[in-house]
């Protein structure tokens, strides 16, 4: 199929928007709220990585230098600093609605990768092109929701790079807090690494969740372990359903 042409009047409405849009960034904070156009100053981006030392890079994952990740002690999951360049615009998502973020510089996103279930066979790459988990705007502003319900005794389900369990546990409104994670892998790696900024105690249950919640007594339940953003609807009626002792539950994306 041929590429389509843009004419001179459509490449240059492009470039003046591209333009503007880098002109009109401001600081990203704790109360940025999703817009489906957000244009945000690099510098501010600060989103306190569990691991800060890392440099950030557009290599392969599968190519970094050792400056570049951190691995897991059995290897199955890497951890990088992706180099999202200067005002390629990144997709944003609220409900049904979607939208783009641009940056003024170019900006480190945090990123896990899982090592494919097949690596090691065949010679092919360790790690699949998309990250497992990412630490993009779209993720911070989609989990906020959940995060300022939290009080009193909280469950999270789900531990991925830990955002959403230490802004629960820098809430005074919350007592006490469980971590329910499947990956053992997962936890013995990255709790030490969150420990530092993590303001309360965590009891961890390693165990799966549609196992582990239903046997819990709690006040709020934040439930992030679904793959794809708007796909929680059914889980999360099943487990409000079985989880009798959790007087209230948030999932990711419902
Ligand atoms: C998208 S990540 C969570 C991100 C997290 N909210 C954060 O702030 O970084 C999903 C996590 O849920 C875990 N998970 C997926 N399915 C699960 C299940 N059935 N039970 C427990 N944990 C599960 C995954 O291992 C992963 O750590």
């Amino acid at each position: 199929m041929a590429t389509p042409r843009l004419s001179p009047a459509q490449e240059r409405a492009l470039l003046a928007d591209y333009r503007r849009r880098l002109e009109a960034c401001v600081p990203w904070s704790e109360v940025t709220a999703w817009a489906p156009e957000l244009n945000v100053q690099a510098a501010t981006y600060d989103v306190a990585p569990p691991f800060a030392d890392v440099l950030m890079s557009d290599a392969p994952v599968d190519d970094l230098r050792p400056t570049e990740h951190v691995d897991s002690p059995r290897g199955t999951f890497r951890y990088c600093h992706r180099l999202h360049p200067r005002g390629r615009p990144l997709l944003t998502w609220w409900g049904r609605q979607t939208g783009t973020v641009i940056f003024d510089r170019d900006v480190a996103i945090p990123a896990l990768f899982q090592a494919r279930a097949d690596a090691g066979s065949g010679g092919g790459p360790r790690f699949p092109g998309s990250p497992w988990m990412s630490l993009t705007p779209a993720e911070f502003l989609t989990l906020e929701p959940g995060t300022r319900i939290a009080k009193g005794r909280v469950v999270i389900a789900g531990l991925g790079l830990g955002h959403q369990l230490v802004a629960v546990s820098r809430r005074f409104q919350v007592k006490k807090l469980t971590l329910v994670e499947r990956s053992r892998e997962l936890v013995e790696w990255l709790m030490p690494a969150l420990a530092p900024r993590l303001r309360k105690p965590v009891e961890v249950i390693v165990d799966d969740a549609y196992a582990a919640l239903p046997k819990l007594k709690a006040d709020v339940a934040l439930v992030d372990i679904f793959p794809r953003y708007g796909e929680a609807g059914p889980a999360m009626a099943e487990l409000r359903r079985r989880c009798r002792g959790i007087k209230r539950m948030w999932g990711w994306g419902e």
